[in-house]
């Protein structure tokens, strides 16, 4: 069984959640940035992470978004600034799930990713604010461990990865 990761990150939010959903699939397995990874169509299992730019997946990972579309394993992950589990942080999946509809996705995950001080700077001076940045304060210190831990359990409920024996470990290696 082939698996692949794919992941675009500017700040390396999303790169850390990526590398670890790729440290617990075991057997064939390859990661790699959005920039030149290879055509899904060739895995099994594919997960795409991404993060929010303009409410939706940033662009690149919409490109790969759309090539997709007959994956038989799909995995969404991805990290915002909004509030996890807000109508934000729906609206963005919603939007990567139609880019590959067609596609078995077979579970999803979102947190929050901390935001730069340069980006919450730029959005506070916007007429009209973008609507993510009231709740861009709480990303701080995001991913944290209760993230990752909460993507373990995520991976594991869409059969993407194995659930840990009895006293084997969860959390990432
Ligand atoms: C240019 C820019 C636009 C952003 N737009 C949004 C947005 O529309 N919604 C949101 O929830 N977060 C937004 N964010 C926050 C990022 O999605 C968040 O910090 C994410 O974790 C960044 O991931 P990365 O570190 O992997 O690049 C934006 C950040 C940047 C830099």
């Amino acid at each position: 069984m082939k698996q692949l990761v794919v992941y675009s990150s500017k700040g390396g939010n999303t790169r850390k959640l990526a590398e670890a959903a790729f440290s617990r699939l075991s057997g064939e397995k390859e990661i790699s940035p959005v920039a030149g990874a290879p055509d899904p169509g060739d895995y099994d299992v594919v997960v795409v992470a991404f993060w929010y730019q303009g409410g939706q997946p940033d662009s690149d990972s919409q490109q790969y978004l759309k090539k997709c579309k007959g994956v038989r394993k799909l995995f969404l992950l991805a990290t915002h600034g909004a509030a996890k589990d807000s109508d934000i942080s729906r609206l963005g999946m919603n939007k990567a799930r139609e880019l590959a509809s067609g596609a078995n996705i077979v579970g999803t995950f979102s947190c929050q990713g901390e935001v730069p001080q340069n980006v919450l700077d730029a959005a506070a001076n916007k007429d009209p604010q973008p609507p993510w940045l009231k709740d861009a304060a709480t990303a701080t210190g995001h991913p944290d461990r209760e993230d990752f831990y909460e993507l373990s359990l995520a991976l594991e409920k869409a059969g993407v990865v194995e659930v840990p024996k009895p006293g084997e470990k969860r959390m990432f290696s």
